[in-house]
């Protein structure tokens, strides 16, 4: 499988603490990788040096063989790289339909009057259908985002990071918040040939998401990689039980 996003040797320190001692994977085209381990193991500081958010102290972070460690957040997001954050991106004030619109025209909210006249341009208007239909919203179209459940809403906005067809998708927990079910559907969601082509890297402590979705599971512990492998190898490798499941942090 075509590489798609490589990590080498990433150190990352907050001040005199460093948190990521050099940590090094890749994720391939289309490959769904979960990122695992206590809080505290440095996974969001691995996805924030990824997505650009923080530069790393030392190392390179590689997409589709392009050295991106220099570059800023928004050429990354243009060469490919999409996130969804733990805290809504969707506008409190806008319908689902024009939520839908805003992020497949890809324009700023400040430009939302020009919508208006787009939302009568046909291609545009079949393209938020069949997405609300893909995830059963387009009868709910012109509620506002507080109308629907906070699992429709997670939901959406998953969807929504797919509009500008990114080749990486970084999630961070993407199932805070939701129930047991809503999770699961989730699961199923990211499994959907939608997502086929997308290469994700996935950060959860809901265990079931992450060995529902991911080919591949890396265990990240005290900002080093602790392990890797298979659902089923994870599961059944003891250190990582030791560390992981016989945690105090993820008894609740
Ligand atoms: N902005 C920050 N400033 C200082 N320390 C931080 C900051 N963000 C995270 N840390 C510390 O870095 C370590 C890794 O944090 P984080 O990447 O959030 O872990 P995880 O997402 O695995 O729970 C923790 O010890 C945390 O306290
Ligand atoms: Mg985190």
């Amino acid at each position: 499988m075509a590489e798609m996003l490589r990590i080498d040797n990433v150190t990352q320190a907050y001040g005199g603490l460093t948190v990521l001692h050099g940590i090094s994977f890749t994720v391939a085209v289309g490959e769904k990788v979960g990122l695992i381990g206590p809080n505290g193991a440095g996974k969001t500081t691995a996805l924030n040096v990824i997505s650009g958010l923080l530069p790393s102290v030392s190392g390179r972070v590689c997409l589709a063989g392009q050295d991106i460690t220099k570059l800023p957040v928004h050429r990354r997001i243009a060469l490919g790289m999409g996130r969804s954050f733990q805290i809504t991106s969707l506008f409190p004030e806008l319908s689902i339909l024009h939520n839908v619109l805003l992020a497949l025209l890809g324009v700023q909210k400040s430009s939302y009057h020009m919508l208006r006249s787009i939302t009568s341009f046909k291609p545009v208007n079949a393209a938020a259908k069949e997405l609300l239909d893909s995830i059963d919203l387009w009868q709910a179209r012109d509620c506002l985002p507080s109308e629907i459940s906070y699992g429709q809403q997670r939901r959406l906005e998953l969807t929504l990071a797919l509009a500008s067809r990114p080749k990486v998708l970084l999630l961070d927990e993407p199932s805070a918040g939701l129930s047991t079910e809503e999770s699961a559907g989730l699961g199923k969601m990211l499994r959907l040939p939608t997502y086929e082509n997308v290469a994700i890297l996935l950060v959860a402590h809901d265990m079931d998401l992450v060995f529902g979705v991911a080919d591949r599971i890396l265990v990240l512990y005290y900002g080093t990689i602790f392990a890797e492998g298979t659902a089923e190898q994870i599961q059944r490798n003891d250190k990582v039980r030791e560390i992981y499941f016989g945690s105090e942090a993820y008894r609740a």
